[in-house]
């Protein structure tokens, strides 16, 4: 059962074709691994899905539908990490959740939020603000905004970034929970070991394809 396909994706800046014809397909419970060198594409296929940049050509549908993330259903089906993390540098960190938490009207959010700052490890920096907050525990944070949303598709740009090893292991069981749990994860990687056990197939960009 697909969830996502991407059909021809295409991005060109000016002459420079980035992505030229991309295909994807992702089914529910799948994780799939984008790799490559620097500028391979790896940020631009994600950004294109998550709809902060926008194809050239190509076609996105979700469930068999064209994909359109101005819709709140979308939205609700598909968390991203990208590679910009950014904060409301006066909201504290449990407030951060709270608020994700509360945009998508999720039931019970005060037990989730409190879970997923035990899960992040936070639990100590609930009250802290971002900027206070150690590179690792700000990815930290990015990731737990993830955990306490409604999902099916997840899409993640190097989420290994800034953890140590102990973040690590966290993230690989984290994303093999959301596998289980039926969750797509596309994700981008330079970590041969997240790579390995957590994906089911590898997709190397080379050339824009
Ligand atoms: N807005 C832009 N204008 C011009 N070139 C861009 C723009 N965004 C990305 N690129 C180029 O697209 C290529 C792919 O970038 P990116 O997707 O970030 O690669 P990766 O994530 O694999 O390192 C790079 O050569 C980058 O310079
Ligand atoms: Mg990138």
């Amino acid at each position: 059962m697909t969830l996502l396909q991407v059909a021809g994706l295409t991005r060109r800046f000016g002459d420079h074709a980035v992505l030229e014809g991309f295909d994807l397909s992702i089914a529910a419970g799948e994780a799939v691994a984008l790799v490559g060198p620097n500028g391979s594409g790896k940020s631009t296929v994600l950004r294109c899905i998550a709809g902060t940049d926008a194809p050239s050509a190509g076609e996105l549908l979700l469930d068999g539908e064209v994909y359109d993330e101005r819709r709140p259903e979308v939205r609700q089906q598909v968390a991203a990490l990208l590679d910009d993390l950014d904060f409301f540098p006066d909201l504290a960190v449990v407030e951060h959740l709270d608020l994700v938490a509360h945009a998508h009207r999720v039931p019970d959010p005060e037990r989730v939020v409190d879970d997923v700052l035990a899960d992040v490890g936070l639990l100590d920096q609930a009250p802290q603000l971002p900027g206070t907050l150690s590179s690792g525990q700000r990815q930290r944070l990015a990731l737990g905004l993830l955990w306490v949303r409604p999902r099916r598709l997840l899409l993640l740009d190097e989420p290994e970034q800034r953890l140590d090893g102990a973040g690590l292991g966290w993230l690989t069981d984290r994303l093999l929970r959301e596998k289980e749990d039926g969750v797509a994860v596309l994700f981008a990687s330079h970590h041969p070991d997240l790579v390995d056990q957590v994906a089911d197939r590898v997709v190397r960009l080379d050339g824009g394809r």
